[in-house]
């Protein structure tokens, strides 16, 4: 089995409109700390964390005093967000680059804002993928049937079957999605999206309904409850 070694790149360059916070909702306060705090925690206890970057705006002044008081030393700031997520992707894969990680190492890349994710299922994609030859993903085999809707009603129901919801972290080797994410343009919604537009099949790993993304507001409710509930003081009370 490989050494266990990876990089990580957590775009987190988006405005979060839709989560209707005050702030971008990568800073969000769950539990008194910032939203992306708990997910760059989730990477600090995993085995194989190696030199990883934050990609956030250019105009970002937040992240610097965020990690001043919550200390990331795996993880340095890179103020190259660009206008979608597929351009703050690989500008956080160039700036690995740059700082002279190799063309054949493993790269996971994941969003800030699936701040649920935990040192196991990182562990459980590290070691779905690490012999593989492509990478793959975290995905949930979709639970719900699927409507298409149109003009606000039900135009067809489609068929779920074998259809999955794609999750992060995405687990790729840098150079081959550096290319896949250059040909790819700016229209792909994730990692894996570039690496099938360029000819790969990237593995699907079974991952956990917990590790949804934080998108709308009532999401962050819900993530606040899972963290309380995981949260040592809270198990203590409870037994
Ligand atoms: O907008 P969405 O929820 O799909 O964003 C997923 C992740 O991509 C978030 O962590 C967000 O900060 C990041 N993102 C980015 N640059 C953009 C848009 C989104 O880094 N231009």
């Amino acid at each position: 089995m490989s050494e266990r070694r990876f990089h990580v790149v957590i775009p987190c360059a988006g405005s979060g409109s839709r989560a209707s916070t005050a702030a971008p909702k990568q800073y969000a306060l769950l539990n008194d700390i910032p939203m992306v705090v708990h997910t760059l925690n989730a990477f600090q206890h995993a085995v194989g964390l190696a030199q990883s970057v934050l990609v956030v705006a250019p105009e970002d002044v937040t992240m610097t005093d965020v990690l001043k008081q919550w200390p990331q030393p795996d993880f340095f700031v890179s103020h190259t967000g660009g206008a979608t997520r597929a351009q703050s992707v690989l500008a956080g894969l160039n700036a690995l680059k740059a700082q002279g990680v190799g063309a054949d190492e493993w790269v996971l890349v994941h969003d800030a804002a699936r701040c649920l994710i935990t040192p196991e299922l990182i562990q459980t994609l590290w070691l779905a993928c690490c012999e593989d030859k492509v990478g793959g993903l975290l995905a949930l085999p979709l639970p719900d049937t699927l409507k298409a809707e149109n003009n606000g009603r039900v135009g067809t129901t489609l068929d779920r079957t074998g259809k999955w919801l794609a999750q992060t972290p995405q687990m790729f080797k840098l150079d081959m999605l550096r290319q896949a994410l250059i040909s790819a343009g700016e229209a792909v919604t994730d990692e894996a999206s570039a690496m099938e537009l360029a000819g790969h099949s990237p593995l699907l790993v079974r991952s956990a309904a917990f590790n949804f993304k934080v998108t709308y507001a009532e999401d962050l409710q819900m993530a606040q409850a899972i963290l309380t509930d995981r949260s040592p003081s809270t198990r203590s009370s409870v037994v």
